[in-house]
């Protein structure tokens, strides 16, 4: 069945075959939210405080605004991360800025945080219940220079805190300038330090760090300290590579972000999030044995549909 729909999809330009697929499951939003009520009462699997009825999520990227939040819980998702999110809405880069590599299962994408503001995702995401957790993924500005990134990131967390069940600081996107950066030395000291203080005296929720597949040995290291200094919860691993013309996501992914997991293993007992090539429930469950916590899932939904869950 998927493979049908996915004929069609690849036939035009991926990024409309992407608009096309989240308009016509808005225009289901009865029958998903049907499918996915069904699931509201199966949590299994205990992690960061919750419970979640499958240990594969879908990462962030996918639904950037919230247009079906939890719903997507109806192919089978336990979880599902909305964003990135920045606080004003801002266009992304330029199109084309969307690319598959069917012969490696891979995309190049160069999107850009193309975001439609963090008040419209709160007005989506008040739309429908929700019957999964539901993970807040943040970013800043384009225009927002790096030592005044937190106040991006806080003010998204914050006007989502009531709607989100985990909140992610992602400082892994390959494609604005100089938001890598902020994986390193002062610039994630400043930004730990100030979300460790914004975090005091409010209802306790989970934090999590999204890292680049890049960040690895001493500077892995020297992340995996400052999380600890500032308690944050979890983190995910890993993003897209960094590639001529954007990040590479899929199966090309899947070897070096599964790496990531057992490196930060051996550095810390934070949780961690799996993420990369998976397109299947045995690569999930490869990562889960490497040492990650809960997966995410997004080439592959897109290449295979709900048969990853098989
Ligand atoms: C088209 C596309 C858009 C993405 N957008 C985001 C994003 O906005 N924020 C983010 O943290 N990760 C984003 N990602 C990265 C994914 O969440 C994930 O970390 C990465 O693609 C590896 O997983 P995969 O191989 O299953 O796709 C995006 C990936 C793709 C392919």
């Amino acid at each position: 069945m998927y493979r049908l729909l996915r004929a069609l999809l690849f036939r035009l330009d991926p990024e409309l075959a992407h608009e096309l697929a989240l308009g016509g499951l808005r225009a289901i939003r009865p029958i998903l939210k049907l499918l996915a009520s069904r699931r509201a009462s199966e949590g299994k699997i205990r992690a960061f405080g919750m419970d979640f009825p499958d240990h594969m999520g879908l990462a962030a990227g996918m639904d950037k605004d919230g247009l079906l939040g939890s719903l997507w819980a109806a192919f089978g998702f336990g979880f599902v991360e909305v964003g990135t999110i920045t606080p004003r809405p801002q266009p992304g880069n330029p199109k084309p800025r969307l690319f598959r590599i069917p012969e490696r299962e891979a995309i190049i994408n160069r999107m850009g945080f193309n975001s439609a503001g963090v008040e419209v995702v709160r007005r989506n995401l008040l739309r429908d219940p929700k019957v999964v957790p539901v993970g807040i993924n943040a970013g800043k500005n384009r225009d927002t220079p790096n030592d005044q990134a937190h106040e991006d990131y806080l003010h998204v967390i914050g006007r989502l805190y009531d709607l989100g069940d985990y909140f992610v600081i992602n400082v892994s996107s390959p494609n604005t300038v100089g938001l890598r950066d902020l994986q390193r030395g002062d610039n994630l000291r400043r930004l730990l330090g100030e979300i460790y203080r914004w975090r005091r005296g409010r209802p306790r929720k989970p934090f999590l760090l999204k890292l680049a597949p890049e960040i690895e040995g001493e500077a892995l290291q020297e992340v995996a300290r400052m999380c600890e200094m500032n308690d944050i919860d979890g983190v995910i691993l890993t993003n897209t590579l960094k590639v001529e013309g954007g990040g590479l996501s899929g199966r090309p992914l899947f070897g070096i972000s599964t790496e990531r997991i057992s490196q930060w293993r051996s550095l810390s007992d934070i949780p961690v999030i799996g993420v990369g090539g998976i397109f299947s429930r045995a690569d999930s469950l490869e990562k889960l044995r490497r040492g990650a916590t809960l997966t995410q899932v997004l080439t592959g939904f897109v290449y295979r549909g709900w048969e990853i869950f098989r």
